[in-house]
């Protein structure tokens, strides 16, 4: 298995191009699902997460165009040559399961396991199937898989979710797309990919209003068109750069950032004492510290506009060399503290209590090997690194390649000794 052997103890100085979204373009992707004419998505990020979602589409039949290294890629689903998602093929990755609300909402019948995904917590998928249920989908689950069907095609219904989930907004919203009459989400999730998932497929003819606030309206239309379109920028890569500059020092520029929607991560560190220029039209972010002692700061993770779960360990690394003791409470998921002991391993001083991490500064992180466990635990061990003083090397580095588009070579622009080596 491949690691990353780190150097610290130098800033970063330069400019960090951000890549398409991940999150964004997993969703954007199954929406080709929805039409017989091809959807074509530039922006999008070479990560395995995103190339393993197009193998599973073309799994279906659906023609795939995506050149190795392009940003653009071409989705073709004239036919389906199949409606089942097995489990071998979802269990790898929980997006996955947003594959069976299209091709219900096409072909009427769909079967795909339940998912898998990051180890962190249960992440049951009942508010995906509730939604579809109000629809009028008709669901087994057996042996692992839920078969649905929805013989006379799916019907407008108002959903209101007892609690804000990303992926099932999204999931109800691109089944809604072609259900008969009008679908209401109460309580929708706000967070940016969901305004980004309503572009484009109103882009595809469907009619969504509200995509961004707690309440989206999907009128259902007849069928979909093919489209062109943009993933938007990486607002969690972002932010994770932003940390890096912050926990190294230095003066990096992230370009192509999408700056209003990293609100709360930006007021999170200038509270911590770190200097962020912020330039919503350029979208840029300048991010400086120069010496300057960073400042503990508690954060909680919220829905967005909130402070981002996905930011979560990231902070926790930065925190982890403030000034004082900051409490990081963890609101979204309940197992994702896992960062914790391997921070702890490069010589933090970190004691989680239930849903809450209290994190007490220390002067200096020491290199260590330590082991990567989830996709953002995973970048919060880099930043670390970056920060510490000697050699680390992070070990089960798949989890980053899932997310992260040519970490090594983003970072090494800016001045980091980071080297991927190779394992047996
Ligand atoms: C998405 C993101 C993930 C991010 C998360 C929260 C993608 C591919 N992933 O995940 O990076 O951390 O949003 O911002 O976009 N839940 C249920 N039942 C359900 C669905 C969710 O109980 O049917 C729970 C989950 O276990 C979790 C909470 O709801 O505790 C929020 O999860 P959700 O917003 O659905 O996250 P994902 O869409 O899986």
């Amino acid at each position: 298995m491949d690691s990353l052997k780190i150097t610290g103890g130098h800033s970063l100085n330069g400019t960090i191009p951000i890549s398409g979204a991940k999150n964004s373009a997993l969703k954007l992707m199954a929406a080709c699902l929805l039409t017989r004419e091809p959807l074509t998505l530039t922006n999008m990020p070479n990560l395995a997460d995103t190339r393993f979602l197009s193998q599973l589409l073309a799994s279906l039949g659906v023609e795939v165009y995506w050149p190795k290294g392009d940003s653009e890629c071409r989705l073709n689903a004239a036919e389906l040559t199949s409606t089942i998602a097995p489990y071998d093929q979802v269990r790898k990755m929980r997006a996955s399961f947003n594959v069976l609300g299209p091709m219900l909402a096409r072909e009427g019948h769909a079967t795909v396991s339940l998912p898998g995904g990051c180890a962190i917590g249960a992440r049951p998928v009942d508010l995906h199937l509730q939604a579809l249920e109000a629809m009028g989908a008709d669901l087994k689950v057996e042996a692992g898989y839920v078969k649905a069907a929805a013989i006379h095609g799916l019907k407008g219904a108002k959903i209101v979710f007892p609690f804000v989930s990303v992926g099932a907004t999204e999931h109800a919203m691109l089944a809604a797309t072609l259900a008969k009459g009008t679908t209401v989400l109460e309580n929708a999730a706000r967070e940016p990919e969901i305004a980004d998932l309503a572009n484009c497929l109103n882009a595809m003819g469907a009619n969504i209003s509200g995509a961004g606030t707690a309440t989206v309206q999907i009128e259902g239309v007849e069928a979909l068109n093919g489209a062109t379109h943009a993933v938007m920028a990486d607002r969690i890569e972002a932010g994770t750069y932003a940390m890096a500059a912050a926990a190294a020092g230095g003066d990096v520029t992230l370009q192509g950032a999408p700056v209003g929607a990293l609100g709360a991560m930006i007021d999170a560190l200038q509270r911590s004492g770190v200097a962020v220029e912020a330039d919503e039209a350029a979208a840029t972010i300048r991010v400086q510290r120069n010496g300057s002692a960073l400042k503990a700061v508690n954060v909680n993770t919220q829905p967005h506009p909130g402070f981002p779960t996905d930011l979560q360990a990231q902070f926790m690394a930065l925190m982890s060399i403030a000034d004082g003791t900051s409490v990081i409470r963890e609101n979204i998921f309940e197992n994702r503290f896992m960062h914790a002991p391997e921070l702890s391993r490069l010589g933090a001083d970190i004691q989680v209590r239930g849903k809450e991490a209290i994190v007490k500064g220390v002067e200096q992180l020491r290199g260590a090997p330590v082991m990567a466990t989830d996709l953002r635990a995973s970048v919060s061990l880099v930043i670390a690194a970056l920060a510490a003083e000697g050699e680390t090397q992070v070990n089960r580095i798949y989890h980053l390649d899932r997310g992260f588009e040519r970490l090594e070579e983003k970072l090494s622009g800016c001045g980091a000794e980071i080297q991927r080596v190779d394992g047996e």
